[in-house]
C-alpha cells in the first residue's frame, strides 16, 4: 500500500499549525506534508514554513521556484493527500490574498515582472 492513499481533511491539517507543540503540516498541490523535522534545514528558512503551517502553500512553493531536487526531497515528508471534497474547497481558496509576508513579497515580484513586460518600469 502506498502512503499517498491516506486522506486528510483541511481541518486535520489546520490542527497541525506548529503551535503549542503541534506538528507542522503544509499542503502543496493537494498533498499533505509533515515538515516538522525539516524546518531548521529548509534553505528558505523555518519562518516561511511556519507561516504556512496548517494550510495550503502551493502558490508560494511554486513562486519561489523549487528545483527538481527539492521536489524529490519533498517525497520524504509526504503523509498523504487531501480528501476529494477538501481538494475542491482548497482550490477555491487559492489566490485569496490574506496579507502574509510571503504573499505580499510574491505579489510585488509579480507586479515588478508585469511592469517590465509592459515597459512601465519607472524606478
Ligand atoms: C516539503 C516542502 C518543502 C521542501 C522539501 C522545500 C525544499 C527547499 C529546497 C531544497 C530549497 C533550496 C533551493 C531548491 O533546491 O529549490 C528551498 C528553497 C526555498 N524554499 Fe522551500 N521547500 C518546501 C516548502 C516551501 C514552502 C511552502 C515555501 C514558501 C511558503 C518555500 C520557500 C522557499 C524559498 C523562499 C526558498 C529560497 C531560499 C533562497 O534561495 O534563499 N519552501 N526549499
Amino acid at each position: 500500500m502506498n502512503d499517498s492513499s491516506i486522506r486528510y481533511s483541511l481541518a486535520d491539517v489546520a490542527k497541525c499549525n506548529g503551535k503549542n507543540g503541534a506538528k507542522t503540516w503544509v499542503v502543496i498541490y493537494d498533498n499533505v506534508y509533515d515538515v516538522t523535522d525539516y524546518l531548521d534545514q529548509h534553505p528558505g528558512g523555518a519562518d516561511l514554513l511556519d507561516e504556512y503551517a496548517g494550510r495550503d502553500a502551493t502558490s508560494e512553493f511554486d513562486e519561489f521556484g523549487h528545483s527538481s531536487d527539492a521536489k524529490k526531497l519533498m517525497k520524504k515528508f509526504l503523509l498523504g493527500e487531501l480528501k476529494d471534497e477538501d481538494k475542491r474547497a482548497n482550490r477555491k481558496k487559492k489566490h485569496v490574498f490574506n496579507g502574509t509576508k510571503a504573499e505580499e513579497a510574491s505579489r510585488q515580484k509579480r507586479r515588478g515582472l508585469l511592469a517590465i513586460l509592459c515597459g512601465k518600469c519607472t524606478s
